[in-house]
């Protein structure tokens, strides 16, 4: 259960009003206490002490508070019955919403013929994290893998296989669909073409006018690119996959992009006529998104290129409207690098103009740059832009080499698992909104705030419940307090949540397992549990705390996407 809200609730109704309702750091004087008196005080026209005199023996009355005390100015502090913290606590933990939404969960969102890079590490980490949060709260989420699979990238990459082999069909007008066509890209070429054609149309005015024409025909259905195109396809899809299951996320509901949304853009763009929201600029048709009380430049927002052609704005909007009557969500949230801001502003507001999607329903979450050590974004050892496999290689390593050191060893799969938590869990636990430092060697410590930290804790306590079995009715008291400590926390899971979901704050549940492990191994190290001198009474209440501590730790942990190993 929700411990603080059922608390706050309980103390709201008791004294008529809202209060504030605190949890302390340091729990020796009491589980909460609020600034009540202080705040009340005011309005009564009473010195807030007097009033807390007042009002302390109210609080003590309730039926799960052990002692309401008064501190300082008038702080009351109160204290939980312990038969009250145990019986909650031994129940599992279950989060539920009151108000189930349906939302669209845009992340991932990879392109074709280019290989996923640093950059799509947290979309894809903090996307499938506020995925897995809705769920369990109880929302009905679907989540869109927006692949990049129409824009400029498959113009020049048709452009450059043009150019190493032109002799073959698919360049021509008269191309005939379904010919077999003896011609085959390796797999670790194809990612080397986009970025070696865009640069050289960078160089070469009339290649990048050639691209920009391919673009315009191959979106108007030109039958030789479009073959060329599924070849590639293909193939591009097969390493995405590969890539993105490295990093143990939930399969994607749709893995449709802006291909898909292109095929809606004759209805919207009726839409847009009707309420004449297409004007002509410079010979491309744009949406002019500007407000009046605009202190920011706001550019129009492309509706078709010069050419013609889609765009990234456009089939954005098509894919709004996609959404809406495939799923007609509540919400729709967005999860990509923060640099896209205006983007999303821009495309949440041709929603609003155009009455596709409810303005004040749409979200970005936008997230900041992974860096190196020195501050820069992270590149790998030979100074590259790093890829997504680069990152979760570079850790693997890290950790083999961390294994070893300590004469542990250890097969590749727990290897694998404890990489992945590393990477993952250093991800989540910084706001998303900000900057972090990304370093193979402090992530794969296995002290501290590091993803291996928690599976370690984990780890621990299954190999104590392995080893000895508990009476699940088991009642037990009083508490010592690392015990209390330990359950009180087990016991802000729900809230956790709730807070991390309405926060759309991923770091709240990777910061709250960390809080959550420390209590966990300040209890092991201070509370013996299969030790011989402990009392039977004692062992199975300490086992029965070690069972929901771990049910909730192994709840978090796979919020997160995390795997627990057997051993560590
Ligand atoms: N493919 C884009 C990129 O890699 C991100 C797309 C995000 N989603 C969207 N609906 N625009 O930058």
């Amino acid at each position: 259960m929700n411990l603080y809200k059922y608390v706050s609730d309980a103390i709201n109704e008791t004294l008529g009003t809202t209060v504030n309702l605190e949890v302390p750091r340091n729990r020796d004087f009491g589980d909460f206490s609020t600034n009540a008196a202080m705040v009340m005080a005011k309005s009564a026209g009473k010195n807030p002490r007097e009033l807390a005199a007042e009002i302390a023996p109210k609080l003590a009355e309730l039926d799960f508070v052990a002692d309401a005390s008064i501190a300082g100015p008038g702080f009351i502090n109160i204290k939980l019955k312990d038969d009250f913290i145990w019986q909650c606590a031994t129940k599992p933990q279950s989060p539920r919403t009151d108000t189930p939404q349906t939302i669209d969960l845009d992340y991932g969102a990879y392109n074709v013929a280019k290989s996923l890079h640093i950059g799509h590490l947290r979309t894809s980490i903090v996307g499938d994290t506020f995925n897995r949060i809705a769920r369990l709260l109880g929302h009905k989420t679907y989540s869109w893998n927006h692949i990049g699979d129409w824009g400029k990238p498959m113009a020049l990459v048709i452009a450059w296989i043009e150019r190493l082999h032109p002799e073959l069909p698919y360049f021509s007008d008269n191309f005939t669909p379904g010919i077999p066509v003896d011609f085959d890209i390796e797999p670790s070429e194809l990612n080397k073409y986009y970025p070696l054609a865009s640069s050289f149309a960078k160089e070469n005015p009339e290649f990048q006018a050639h691209a920009q024409d391919i673009k315009a025909k191959f979106q108007n259905g030109h039958a030789g690119y479009f073959a060329l195109y599924e070849k590639f396809l293909a193939i591009s899809m097969k390493m995405m996959q590969e890539t993105v299951s490295r990093l143990n996320i939930l399969p994607f509901d749709y893995d449709l992009g802006e291909r898909n949304a292109a095929q809606y853009l004759d209805d919207v763009e009726k839409i847009l006529r009707a309420k004449d929201l297409i004007v002509e600029s410079d010979g491309a048709q744009v949406i002019i998104v500007k407000r009046d009380t605009d202190n920011k430049p706001m550019p129009p927002y492309m509706w078709a290129d010069s050419r013609g052609a889609d765009t990234y704005d456009s089939t954005d909007l098509a894919a709004v409207y996609c959404r809406k009557k495939i799923d007609n969500p509540n919400k729709i949230i967005y999860f990509t690098d923060l640099r896209q801001g205006l983007h999303f502003e821009q495309l949440f507001r041709a929603c609003e103009l155009s009455e596709i999607f409810d303005y004040n329903n749409l979200e970005h979450i936008g997230y900041g740059t992974i860096n190196g050590r020195d501050g820069k974004p992270f590149k790998t050892r030979d100074g590259n832009a790093a890829g997504l496999d680069d990152i979760i290689d570079a850790v693997n390593v890290a950790v083999r080499e961390r294994v070893s050191e300590s004469g542990k060893t250890l097969d590749e799969e727990t290897i694998r698992a404890i990489a992945l938590a590393a990477v993952k869990f250093n991800d989540l636990m910084h706001d998303v909104r900000s900057d972090y430092i990304f370093d193979p060697a402090s992530v794969t410590s296995f002290e501290g705030r590091t993803g291996p930290y928690i599976l370690y804790t984990a780890v621990r306590l299954n190999s104590v419940l392995k080893r000895a079995t508990f009476d699940e009715n088991a009642s037990y008291m009083p508490l010592t307090p690392d015990e209390r400590n330990l359950l009180i926390g087990v016991l802000d899971f729900e809230r956790t949540v709730q807070s991390a979901f309405d926060n759309r704050a991923t770091d709240m549940i990777a910061n709250y397992t960390y809080d959550l492990a420390q209590d966990i191994n300040t209890f092991y190290h201070n509370c013996p549990i299969l030790r011989d001198d402990v009392a039977p009474d004692v062992r199975a209440g300490r086992l029965h705390i070690v069972n929901v501590a771990r049910d909730t730790l192994a709840m978090a942990i796979d919020l997160m996407g995390l795997k627990i190993p057997n051993e560590m």
